[in-house]
């Protein structure tokens, strides 16, 4: 069963780069896909292009300065500690991690425990980490895709929420099928967060069941 929302969800993004995930998260809200408020997007990189679109569409942006807690032992935790502090003060319900380029600890995973979402682009659990196009090339896979999923400890390996497919093609070059599972990350990224609005989401171990979902709804295959 739906929930109907009385309010917004309140969305934090925290992101690394340039931010086109953020973008389409942005899109969804603005043209009413989405039934969202972003109340924060948050870098680790002063110069990241995630902030310059936050600003652009009058979204409040953070820079947290990784610096001041580096060379202590537990100095991801308290990077994590002073994140936590800032989504806790903004009443965050939902973190997204899109593009963002740090291993979230447990201080933030256990705080938004099936409240945060990462994208990635491979069909996981195929392909974690890093360069995953590239790797699915030359493995000589003939589908590769993208996947949204709930943050657990284990890098890219929560339960899967979406999942879209594209398949590779011979004239493929990492750069050319990023760009294509781009274009379908754009659209799983801002579904998978309405269907946390609506509350459609159950995590039932592994797997992320989808209420109302219609046959065949959380795979989707893109034409090439
Ligand atoms: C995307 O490919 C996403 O799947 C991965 O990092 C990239 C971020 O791109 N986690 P952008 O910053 O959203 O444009």
């Amino acid at each position: 069963m739906s929930v109907k929302r009385e309010s917004p969800l309140r969305v934090a993004v925290l992101a690394s780069g340039r931010g086109s995930n953020l973008q389409a998260i942005i899109d969804a809200v603005e043209s009413r896909v989405l039934q969202a408020e972003i109340v924060a997007v948050i870098s680790n990189r002063k110069e990241a292009v995630a902030l310059e679109r936050a600003r652009k569409n009058n979204v409040p942006d953070l820079f947290v300065d990784p610096k001041p807690f580096a060379g202590r032992p537990d100095s991801r935790e308290a990077y994590d500690r002073a994140l936590l502090a800032l989504l806790e003060q903004r009443h965050v319900e939902l973190v997204l991690l899109a593009g963002y380029m740090r291993i979230v600890t447990a201080v933030l995973v256990n705080a938004y425990s099936n409240r945060m979402m990462n994208i990635h682009p491979s069909l996981l659990p195929s392909f974690p980490g890093l360069d995953v196009q590239k790797k699915a090339i030359e493995w000589g896979c003939k589908l590769a895709g993208c996947t949204v999923h709930f943050v657990t400890e284990g890098v890219d390996e929560g339960p899967i929420i979406l999942q879209a497919a594209v398949p590779i093609l011979d004239s493929d070059t990492p750069e050319k099928l990023a760009a294509r599972i781009l274009d379908q990350e754009h659209k799983i990224f801002p579904r998978a967060v309405q269907l946390f609005a609506e509350g459609r989401l159950k995590v039932d171990g592994r797997r992320v069941l989808i209420a109302d979902g219609k046959p065949l709804g959380q795979a989707i295959i893109s034409a090439s």
